[in-house]
């Protein structure tokens, strides 16, 4: 008999390779999908929110979707990078002709405290936008730390960042509250940009894969290829997930590791010689990786 799937709260700032993020947990019998959380980051909370509730449509989704923090813990909240994205989030793609229920009922953070403590050691957190939901839910409820099964978030650069030299955009886009959740006491997995840069999907590939995935693909794509010289574009979030279920794609490391607040070197994450030790999945095989989303999302 197979195991029983896990339980996993997405919270996610969509954001095109957060929609295909979505697109592989649709299509994993073993993660079984919760609850979606929405935080501001690839476009404002209002914006990332609308997008999450038009994929849960588009993709025939069923999980709650609860909206969350519009700013940063302690700081505002930095532009929205519409070159990557799109104005609208979603590489512009045409989100009309769908009719999108309201968010669902309570806010991100008390939804995942609610959810964690209602199924002791069975939830795995999954973090694919700025941290500030998951320091809100510690700040409110530090026992969830022990009763998460586990928290995977992608985020952080040790080699180059992407938003700065220095720093990844989820962790510079709410340093203060990157720095509570690396340091707090629970079984966390972080999967940088270090690992993530070769998870490069290609055009070719992104227009054999369906409708969907080229489609909204296609800006994102183009503004690698003027920012990176790449002929395709990075599956960051996606990386996240496959390393739930696939960590053999990966090397990783135990150390712990800080976060910069201030100065020019803000959001960027260091290893620290003392603090909670936490997983670093600091390499992955890219070409594996995508071979393994393709597989899996294909009908
Ligand atoms: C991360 O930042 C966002 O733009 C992406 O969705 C991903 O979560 C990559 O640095
Ligand atoms: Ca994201």
């Amino acid at each position: 008999m197979s195991a029983s799937p896990r339980l996993v709260i997405l919270d996610t700032d969509p954001g095109v390779d957060d929609a295909l993020a979505l697109l592989y947990l649709r299509a994993r019998p073993d993660l079984r999908l919760v609850a979606i959380t929405t935080v501001f980051g690839n476009a404002d909370v209002e914006t990332t929110t609308r997008n999450a509730l038009w994929l849960r449509a588009r993709l025939g989704l069923s999980a709650p979707i609860h909206r969350g923090a519009a700013t940063p813990l302690s700081r505002p909240r930095g532009p929205s990078p519409v070159h990557v994205h799109g104005d609208n989030g979603l590489g512009d793609i045409d989100l009309s002709g769908l009719d999108l229920a309201p968010p669902d009922n309570g806010e991100a953070h008390e939804r995942i405290i609610e959810i964690v403590r209602a199924n002791p050691g069975a939830v795995t957190l999954v973090a694919i936008g700025p941290l500030t939901n998951l320091a809100l839910a510690l700040r409110a409820a530090p026992d969830i730390a022990d009763l998460v099964a586990g928290v995977t978030i992608m985020g952080g650069a040790f080699e180059r960042g992407n938003i700065t030299p220095y720093a990844e955009a989820n962790v510079h886009n709410d340093p203060e509250a990157a720095a509570e959740v690396l340091a707090a006491p629970w079984p966390l997995t972080l999967v940088p940009l270090d690992a993530t840069r070769p998870c490069v999907l290609s055009s070719a590939q992104a227009f054999a894969a369906g409708d969907f995935v080229r489609e909204v693909t296609r800006g994102y794509a183009a503004a690698y290829a003027r920012h990176e010289g790449l002929n395709g574009c990075v599956l960051h979030d996606v990386a996240a997930l496959i390393s739930l279920t696939r960590p053999q794609l990966f090397a990783s490391r135990r150390a712990p590791v800080a976060v910069t607040t201030h100065g020019e070197r803000a959001g960027q994450t260091v290893w620290a010689l003392e603090g909670t030790p936490v997983g670093i999945l600091i390499e992955a095989d890219g070409p594996g990786l995508v071979e393994h989303f393709l597989r899996t999302i294909a009908p």
